[in-house]
């Protein structure tokens, strides 16, 4: 097959969990190209978070009640990041769209940016991945991000076939001490053992590579 990994990627997790994928397809024997996405302008991490801050009440109360959080994943204000031009604005060459990048909240600005651009989805089998500082809480992070890419990817005609998110074990507005003390407690093992590079990283990037393949 002829995949397309296209990611974005600031500080170069979900670029190393691209790089995974790649080799995993290209170990199956499939043709992979990678788009690395760009943002046409770098911003401080203080701009990224203050352009979400103020609807982290909201999160908080996604996380309380299911049938609020059905709605408001609808509803809620994506921001999004102007992109340098893309080598593969148009992806109907390709047999499988794996597209990824960080958790910022929800989707990241830029990959917000590619799923409103991007052309010729129609009818495709597109997969989503992602990096996160914090273990794979099912819907503080799992959720959050792969539901509204899901209804993106949904709406240009694609089907989601498959996600993959994986914690990077690092958080740039360095809260990382929280997810640290908090995962033990919840999932009785350490926040490393998500990892990209362990060995349920390992799995779940085989896991992604199989689903592709179906
Ligand atoms: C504005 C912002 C929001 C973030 N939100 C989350 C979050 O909701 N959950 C989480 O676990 N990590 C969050 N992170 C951390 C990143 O998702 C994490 O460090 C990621 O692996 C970075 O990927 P990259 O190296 O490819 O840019 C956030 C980071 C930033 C800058």
């Amino acid at each position: 097959m002829k995949i397309l990994v296209a990611y974005y990627s600031r500080t170069g997790y979900t670029e190393t969990l691209a790089q995974r994928i790649t080799d995993e397809f290209e170990s199956r024997g499939h043709e992979v190209i990678c788009e690395q996405i760009e943002v046409a302008r770098q911003k401080s991490r203080w701009n990224l978070l203050l352009r979400q801050v103020y609807q982290y009440p909201l999160v908080a109360l996604c996380l309380a009640f299911p049938s609020f959080r059905r709605w408001w994943l609808k509803r809620y204000i994506q921001p999004e990041d102007d992109l340098k031009p893309l080598a593969h604005p148009d992806v109907s060459q390709f047999d499988r769209v794996c597209i990824g990048g960080p958790k910022w909240c929800y989707i990241s600005y830029p990959i917000a940016r590619y799923l409103r651009l991007l052309k010729g989805l129609s009818n495709k089998k597109v997969s989503a991945f992602s990096t996160f500082a914090g273990p794979p809480f099912e819907v503080f992070e799992i959720e959050l991000i792969f539901k509204p890419m899901g209804d993106r990817i949904r709406a240009l005609g694609g089907t989601l076939i498959a996600t993959l998110g994986l914690s990077s074990n690092y958080h740039e507005l360095g809260i990382l001490p929280i997810f640290q003390r908090v995962t033990p407690n919840v999932f009785k093992r350490s926040l490393e053992s998500f990892h990209i590079d362990s060995e349920y990283g390992k799995a779940k990037i085989k896991e992604f590579c199989d689903d592709n393949e179906k």
